[in-house]
């Protein structure tokens, strides 16, 4: 699966530009504020429906237009060609699949399953859980079909729960608290598995980048488990009720990456913690593609960011050796290192939101 080519209108500088990308690595260059995230955000857009940058989607729309526009044909990996449109004015988001319009934002995520990695990756291990949780449940979506539609009955009997919390409608409660352990419990057995199957592919992508001791990844339910979660919820009663909100569940769930017994975000350096994130997003994309055999886009924003010259090296060996295709932005060609041995690979220049392909013959570098 691979964009064969893409249409963008709209998207923050980039007003209307059209690329056929390389299926394998896609190189993009330009100086700051030329348009590159912009390029990331408009495929990110595709796959995901949000922005990476921004919650406020009017901002990423061009100043003084209505609405944005990406869509692109894409190679499935059974054959055949996959349209994908989306339109989006702010409020009202149109999704095309095939030529057919869709409601479902999943549809998307999951005909362009995307991973992005950008210099704010890093709040994966260093800021508050739900980043964490997104991270699981986005992995668990893409392998088991039925995870979603749990996740929602769980979502909703909490919001029901909250409600009747905060208007101390305390006689309904428990209905809701059998809801939210049958489903919680659900939720949370799907975690632990996918962790089971992430671990070991984790650690091989862990190896090929860094040399640390006695990596572990550990499930934090949001509850201790060995209680069943209804009884609980009775126990928390009066918290709950005081604080207008439920205290436990999977809502709280997170997990935690350790090194030597300690949270890896308090013992390794900057650039460590990005390797650290990157290998999480790529041991992710690896299990898609064994349980798939496919996947979207890989996206790198400000590749040379944190990263030293040899890991750098090691990344791109690495998304060179991987059946997919990614799109690494930074503002020099010197920054993507010796490309000379890599194959099937495009090079694109950006100014000021036009990007332009450039012919760089194979077995060479810019
Ligand atoms: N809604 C918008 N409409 C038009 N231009 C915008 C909009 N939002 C941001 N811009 C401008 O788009 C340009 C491209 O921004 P972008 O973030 O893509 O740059 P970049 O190439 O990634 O730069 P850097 O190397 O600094 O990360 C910037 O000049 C920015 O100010
Ligand atoms: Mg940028």
């Amino acid at each position: 699966m691979g964009l064969q080519r893409l249409d963008i209108y709209n998207i923050r500088n980039i007003r209307e530009q059209s690329i056929s990308p390389s299926p394998g690595l896609n190189f993009i260059y330009g100086k700051n504020a030329s348009g590159k995230s912009a390029l990331i955000e408009a495929i990110f857009l595709l796959g995901r429906a949000k922005s990476f940058r921004t919650s406020s989607i009017k901002s990423v729309i061009s100043f003084e237009q209505d609405n944005l526009i990406v869509s692109a044909q894409a190679m499935q990996s059974k054959g055949g060609n996959l349209h994908l449109g989306i339109q989006m004015d702010g409020k009202n988001i149109e999704i095309r699949i095939n030529q057919q319009p869709s409601q479902k934002r999943s549809d998307l995520a999951y005909g362009l399953p995307l991973q992005i990695i950008h210099p704010k990756s890093f709040e994966l291990l260093d800021a508050g859980a739900q980043i964490r949780r997104e991270f699981l449940d986005w992995g668990i979506f893409n392998h088991e079909e039925n995870f979603l539609s749990v996740w929602r009955k769980y979502k909703r009997a909490l919001a029901q729960r909250n409600a009747l919390l905060k208007t101390r409608a305390i006689s309904q409660l428990y209905v809701w608290n059998k809801e939210l352990d049958n489903y919680g419990t659900m939720v949370n057995e799907y975690r632990l598995q996918y962790l089971q199957k992430l671990k070991p592919v984790l650690n091989k992508t862990i190896a090929r980048f860094l040399t640390l001791r006695d990596i572990d990844i550990k499930l934090i339910s949001g509850w201790d488990t060995a209680r069943q979660l209804d009884q609980l919820l009775i126990e928390d009663l009066e918290k709950d009720l005081r604080y207008g909100f439920t205290h436990r569940g999977p809502h709280r769930g997170d997990f935690h990456l350790s090194i030597d017994n300690n949270l890896a975000k308090d013992v390794v350096s900057r650039g460590q913690l990005k390797l650290l994130v990157t290998c999480l997003k790529l041991a992710q994309v690896e299990l898609i593609f064994r349980e798939r055999d496919t996947f979207g886009c890989i996206l790198m924003d400000d590749f040379a960011a944190e990263l030293d010259k040899e890991n750098r090296a090691k990344i791109l060996n690495y998304l060179s050796e991987i059946q997919c295709q990614v799109f690494i932005t930074a503002t020099e060609v010197d920054d993507f290192g010796d490309l000379r041995s890599i194959e099937n690979y495009k090079m694109f220049h950006v100014e000021q939101g036009k990007v332009r392909w450039i012919n760089v013959p194979c077995g060479t570098s810019l």
